[in-house]
């Protein structure tokens, strides 16, 4: 939150990530620059629709350059789907960089991602430049997400899981490479269902994992409430006195152990 800051932003470049995507990949350009972030952190993006109850959503940061900030964003509903109505010239509003970060490779790292839930592994791949492995997950062509984007110093090994002889396969995968990573640490972002798979593994098999929540945002802030997860016993952060914290502000990324989902 210290260095988080709210600005107008141009979009320099917005693409689907393929013919027919629903993913886009979106280059802005913020008037005020944005300094001192890491990978994990995320940034609130107003879409401008002009409806009343607009709301801002929150996006991973995928890389930031000198000048610019670049985000992959899967068109889901009310306000992601403003993004087809715009074009390179617009002028958005945004804040962050917010929330937490995930631990740098400093022991043996695995990555697991599922959907656009690789859009922080983009960042991170790229912030550490070392090699790592990464298991991803995906339900649509693998053409729709930024693999080549991440770090050429990264084992990428993905799994097409859009049925759920396929799913058990990853889910297999996880398990069988997790095992690998006893002394190390897995860091994980992607639908709940899969976190909470990982959290699960995490705990039976005593491995520190951190997970990134994509819980519904609204503030970005820790101002709304609309964001609160449980945590466990474990959990200490002495900013909250109550199990229940904003996971805007907490987290997005929480370890395995300190949290309930
Ligand atoms: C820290 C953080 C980082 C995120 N990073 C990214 C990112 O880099 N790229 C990206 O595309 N998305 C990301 N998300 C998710 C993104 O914020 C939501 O997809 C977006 O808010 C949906 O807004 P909407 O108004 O279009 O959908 P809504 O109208 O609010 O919802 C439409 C439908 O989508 C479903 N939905 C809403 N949120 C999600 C979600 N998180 N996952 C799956 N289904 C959902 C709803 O249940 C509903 O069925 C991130 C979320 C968080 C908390
Ligand atoms: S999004 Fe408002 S408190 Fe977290």
């Amino acid at each position: 939150m210290q260095n988080a800051l709210y600005t107008s932003a141009t979009i320099v470049e917005l693409l689907p990530m393929c013919v027919g995507s629903p993913i886009y990949k979106i280059t802005l350009s913020p008037h005020s620059p944005l300094q001192h972030w890491s990978a994990g952190q995320f940034i609130m993006l107003d879409f401008g629709s002009s409806h009343l109850c607009s709301f801002a959503r929150p996006f991973s940061i995928a890389s930031i350059g000198s000048s610019t900030v670049t985000l992959y964003i899967h068109i889901r509903g009310k306000e992601t789907k403003h993004l087809r109505t715009l074009s390179r010239g617009d002028v958005l509003h945004m804040w962050g960089p917010l929330g937490n970060s995930f631990s740098p490779p400093t022991k043996e790292t695995l990555l697991i991602a599922g959907g656009i839930g690789i859009a922080p592994f983009v960042t991170y791949t790229n912030q550490y430049r070392t090699p790592l492995t990464f298991l991803f997950g995906h339900r649509i062509d693998e053409e729709n997400y930024p693999l080549n984007e991440c770090s050429t110093m990264t084992t990428c090994r993905t799994f097409h899981d859009n049925n759920s002889s396929s799913l058990q396969v990853f889910l297999d995968e996880i398990r069988a490479t997790m095992l690998q990573y006893k002394q190390g640490q897995v860091l994980a972002c992607g639908p709940l269902p899969l976190l909470r798979y990982i959290r699960n593994l995490a705990i039976e098999l005593d491995i520190y994992a951190e997970l990134s929540l994509e819980e519904t945002m609204f503030c970005g802030v820790g101002a709304c409430l609309g964001c609160v997860c449980k945590t466990t016993d474990s959990y200490s952060d002495s900013r909250y006195s109550d199990s229940y914290v904003q996971s805007c502000t907490a987290g997005p990324i929480f370890v395995a152990h300190n949290i309930l989902i």
